[in-house]
């Protein structure tokens, strides 16, 4: 089968075309093609996503990485089995750019059209490929940190996913932006963070890890925001350099990795997996990752996807499209595909945990 795939719900334009042979399972699906149009510096002086600008982006670049897509797949659009869009959740604007190409695709070349949550996508990428592809098995727990959404899913099998918890209030992506911005440095504050961080004591201010229940998997950022905030006030003239920023900065970006990595954890025991994977931006960071290794000691085993998986893209997408359509169950007609801003994550999972 061969699907196409497109994502436009945030700030990455995305088109990618996938194949995945006949009675063949995840693993061997091939990307055939897979663009990527990160907007990241449209919005950088913003500080953030500005949504108009995000959808007159998207409707700039899709027909371009679509003509790109076709053409290094060598892929007539009359030959694809299927079509799969980003249907929500997420940026309205940007959702309806999408479906109304999918839309328009799939029509014309009379193919099936799958409207795909976007956390599925990335519940799914790791399968794509890059060196842990081969050793990732269900079931798994799965811990998906972006700008939007930090989630912590029991991923049992296909279209088998169990709710553990996720953020109350700020995502943790949300939590990096905004303490980038309060100690005066760049957007995207993930990265920014962690480049400040370098060199700095994460132990020189302690700031709060909200673990909320133990037997709970839900996060909360915004208390930690604030006191980053209060202790900036605190500061003679609002701001700091030199050592002194490396070291809240290591000490904001450890409040979080440190939260980050014993909820995970604490969720792959509780469920009684060995597995744990790691997908979306802030999976990105590598005090992160080496946190996650220190808190799992060696019980649990880490799966990181590469990074251009990790991030938005359409072939997880395409995937996602992928074992829609081949699970035999009939998908809605085309005509009631609606963006769906708000999807809450729970309408995809069989169960809570
Ligand atoms: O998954 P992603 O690329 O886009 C979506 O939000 O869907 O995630 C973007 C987020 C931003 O909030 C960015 O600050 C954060 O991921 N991020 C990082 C790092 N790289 C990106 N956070 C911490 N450390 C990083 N190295
Ligand atoms: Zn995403």
């Amino acid at each position: 089968m061969i699907i196409l795939g497109l994502e436009s719900s945030c700030d990455e334009t995305a088109v990618a075309i996938i194949e995945v042979p006949e009675g063949a399972g995840l693993k061997e699906t091939r990307i055939l093609a897979n663009e990527v149009f990160s907007q990241l510096e449209e919005h950088a002086r913003y500080g953030g996503v500005v949504p108009e600008l995000a959808s007159r982006a998207h409707i700039r670049k899709i027909g371009p990485l679509l003509a790109r897509a076709l053409d290094e797949a060598a892929v007539d659009p009359n030959h694809l089995d299927g079509v799969a869009v980003t249907q929500g959740p997420g940026l309205v604007g940007g959702l309806l750019v999408g479906l109304a190409v999918a839309k328009g695709i799939a029509l014309a070349a009379n193919v099936p059209l799958a409207g795909i949550h976007h956390m599925e996508g990335h519940l799914l990428s790791p399968f794509l490929g890059g060196a842990d592809a081969d050793s990732l098995d269900f079931p798994f727990v799965a811990l998906l940190v972006s700008g939007g959404h930090t989630l912590l899913l029991h991923v049992r099998g296909i279209r088998n996913y169990a709710f553990l918890g996720q953020t109350r209030d700020d995502a943790v992506g949300e939590a990096f932006d905004k303490g980038a911005r309060l100690l005066g440095l760049g957007y995207p504050g993930g990265p920014a963070i962690e480049k400040a961080a370098v060199g700095g004591n994460p132990a020189a201010v302690v700031f709060p890890r909200i673990m909320l229940d133990k037997k709970k998997f839900d996060f909360s950022f915004s208390g930690l925001k604030t006191a980053l905030k209060i202790h900036v006030a605190s500061r003679p003239e609002g701001k700091m350099s030199g050592r002194e920023l490396r070291d809240v900065a290591a000490s904001y970006q450890e409040a979080i990795v440190d939260t980050l990595a014993r909820k995970a954890v604490q969720a792959c025991h509780h469920v009684g997996c060995r597995r744990l994977l790691v997908a979306g931006g802030v999976g990105a960071n590598q005090r992160l990752r080496r946190r996650l290794v220190e808190v799992a000691e060696g019980a649990v085993a880490l799966h990181f996807p590469p990074l251009s998986l990790c991030t938005d893209n359409a072939a997880m997408i395409a995937l996602a499209g992928w074992v829609g359509l081949s699970s035999g169950s009939p998908l809605p007609p085309w005509s009631t595909l609606d963006a769906r801003a708000r999807w809450p994550i729970a309408d995809i999972c069989s169960t809570i945990a």
